[in-house]
Formats: C-alpha cells, sequence, structure tokens
C-alpha cells in the first residue's frame, strides 16, 4: 500500500511516498530558514504563506522523486497537530483535497508522537515500549510511550524549549537563525567547564521537567552583565565565545540526560527513543550513548535526517491505519500543546 505523507506543522513543508512496508521512495523538505532568517525567528504568518506557495510543488517533486503517479496514492496522512495554526492549516487542507478527489483514507497524525517515530523507522524494528524524548525548536518533553500511537506525558519543559534555548544563545552572539547548529559547532571547539551554568531541578529525580529560561538568562548576564542592554558588538574574545557556547550546551545535555534517565528509572522501561532537530547535536548523542552503556538501556536516536522536520516521519500514519484510525473531511488542526 502506498502512503502520501504530508508535513507543514512549523516551518518546513515536506511530503514523502512511503510503502505500507515503510520503505521510503521520495522525500522532499523545503525549508523556510532564509524567509525567517532575518527576523530571528519563525514568523506564523509568512511561515503560513511560504506553505501555501510551496506545498503542491513539493508534492509533484516528491512523486517525481518516487516515480509514482498521483492516481497510485492509496492513502494520505497529514501531521494536524500540534503546531502553528496557519501553517498546519495549509498541509491538512491540501490532505483533505487530496483524499477527496481520490476517495482514499485520510489520517491525522500527531507530530510529536511522530519525531519519536523516526527512531522506529530507522531502528528497522519494534521499539515500543520506551521512553520517549522529544527535543526539538518546539518542545522538549518526556513520554511513556507504550505503543507507537499511545503516548503518556511523563513531563517537559515549563518555559522554553531546548531549541528555542540553542537559537536564542544564537541570536545574543550574533549568529543567524536558526542557530543551534552554529551555537553546536562552536561548542565542539570549546570548554565545557569554562563556565559554570545553572542545570534546573537535575537533582530532583521526582522532577521529570526542564527549565531553560534560568540558563538562558545567566548566559546573556556573561555577554552583558545584569539589567545592561546586550553590546552592538560583542566584547569576547573568540575563544571566550567558543567556551561560552560549550558550557551553555553541556548545561542543556546535562538536563536532557538526567531526566532521560530518572525517567528510565521511574517507568521501569529498559529503552529510550529520542527524536526532534536538537536530537542532531553531537554531544547529546554522545553522552546519551555514554548512560546508555553506563545505565544498561537501549538507545535509539533518530537518524540525523529524520530529527528536523520531515515528512518520512509521518509514516506512523501505517501503525494508524492498522489500528484502524482513518479519519474523515472532518478532520481538524489542533495547534495546542505549544509547551508539551
Ligand atoms: O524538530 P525541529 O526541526 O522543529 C520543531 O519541531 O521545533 O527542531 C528545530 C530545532 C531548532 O531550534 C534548531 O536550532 C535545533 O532544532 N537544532 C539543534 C541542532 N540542529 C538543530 N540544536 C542543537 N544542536 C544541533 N546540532
Ligand atoms: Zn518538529
Amino acid at each position: 500500500m502506498l502512503f502520501l505523507l504530508i508535513e507543514s506543522t512549523c516551518d518546513e513543508t515536506a511530503a514523502a511516498v512511503v510503502t505500507d512496508q515503510l520503505e521510503v521512495l521520495g522525500s522532499v523538505v523545503a525549508s523556510q530558514d532564509e524567509l525567517h532568517a532575518k527576523y530571528q525567528g519563525v514568523v506564523p504568518e509568512i511561515a503560513a504563506r511560504a506553505h501555501v506557495e510551496r506545498i503542491l510543488p513539493v508534492i509533484d517533486e516528491t512523486l517525481k522523486k518516487s516515480g509514482k503517479q498521483l492516481s497510485e496514492i492509496e492513502a494520505i496522512a497529514v501531521a494536524n497537530q500540534p503546531g502553528l495554526a496557519g501553517s498546519l492549516l495549509v498541509g491538512v487542507v491540501a490532505a483533505k483535497t487530496l483524499a477527496m478527489v481520490l476517495d482514499i483514507p485520510l489520517i491525522g497524525i500527531n507530530h510529536l508522537q511522530a519525531h519519536i517515530y523516526a527512531c522506529r523507522i530507522a531502528a528497522e524494528k519494534e521499539v515500543f515500549p520506551c521512553v520517549g524524548l522529544v527535543v526539538s525548536g518546539g518542545h522538549t518533553s518526556l513520554y511513556s510511550c507504550k505503543t507507537a500511537l499511545d503516548f503518556e506525558l511523563l513531563g517537559g519543559t515549563i518555559d522554553d524549549a531546548a531549541g528555542e534555548a540553542f537559537d536564542k544563545v544564537a541570536k545574543m552572539i550574533g549568529l543567524p537563525f536558526p542557530g543551534g547548529v552554529a551555537v553546536a559547532k562552536l561548542a565542539d571547539q570549546g570548554d565545557p567547564t569554562a563556565f559554570n551554568f545553572p542545570r534546573s531541578f537535575i537533582k530532583d529525580a521526582d522532577r521529570l521537567q526542564f527549565s531553560f529560561s534560568g540558563l538562558k538568562t545567566a548566559v546573556r548576564y556573561k555577554i552583558a552583565g545584569p539589567g545592561k542592554p546586550l553590546p552592538e558588538e560583542l566584547e569576547m574574545s573568540d575563544e571566550e565565545i567558543r567556551n561560552l557556547c560549550a558550557s551553555f550546551q553541556e548545561a542543556v545535555v546535562d538536563c536532557l540526560v538526567a531526566k532521560s534517565i530518572q525517567a528510565i528509572r521511574k517507568t521501569g522501561l529498559q529503552r529510550l527513543c529520542v527524536g526532534g532537530g536538537v536530537a542532531a547535536n553531537r554531544r547529546l548523542r554522545a553522552r546519551l550513548a555514554e548512560a546508555a552503556e553506563k545505565h544498561s538501556f537501549e538507545l535509539v536516536i533518530a537518524p540525523l535526517s529524520l530529527c528536523t522536520d520531515n515528512a518520512v516521519m509521518g509514516a506512523i500514519a501505517i501503525e494508524k491505519m492498522k489500528a484502524g484510525q482513518v479519519d474523515d473531511l472532518h478532520l481538524e488542526i489542533v495547534p495546542g500543546l505549544v509547551r508539551q
């Protein structure tokens, strides 16, 4: 059976064609980074308009890459939650229209479950039950994932998401949006012990929550001092900036690793699956691998190509189809859960 998958929850317009055997025939991701760069963040209205312009060309290109005709598609799936309302609407309207015209099943999918399902695709074997860590620009959450479709929230961030913190630190030191990758690159050449930044709740095993806003403020104070505006030109040497990035990254990674271990202990589950844009971070991947070895749990991290937003991870629709969880043309967008 052939599935067309559509993703437009934030600022990537993406489509993929996959078989029900999880074989990826074609995948296209159109990034909008350059449109949002001058605003140093995603502007919802600009994102929605760009999705409108790109969605049909992206679907066309995906079909071409797959060597398939639209008429051969047998089911359509679209991420309808959570995300930016205008962005979600574009994908959902496109999916509904195609499902109606082709008279084929329509399946709405949860973008956060899809981020974890990226691990299932990469592992090429069952990965559930597991603890799921979604760590992206909009979300930093731990779940007890009983099946691909049955998630219970263990805890999440009470303020910024980890990726958002990376992007904000990037902005403070004048790096272009989205700065996560650039901060990580500088961090890899710096000393992670140079600055002692806060690690919220790290020792409190009963509290499976994250907070990165104090860390962000601590970084800001190192750059400008309390109560002072950020300088036009940084008054730090290149080495100090690298050390700042490394110390910031280490604080984020320490929290993510500690809370993942605590979640494994609390649930008694023996596998950790990690997805989302920040899961591409090299230091996080290395530290999670060390933790898995030390604490004897299995670790599955999404491959780099499936960490940041993409449509392939929407193959979770295959599980929904098998479970009889098919939607109809009443499918609605559910933008909520912004901080979950
Ligand atoms: O999953 P994603 O594409 O979008 C959301 O669903 O939010 O994640 C994007 C986020 C951005 O904040 C970006 O800066 C961050 O992931 N990111 C990274 C790295 N690569 C992407 N953060 C740290 N290190 C990286 N290597
Ligand atoms: Zn995402």
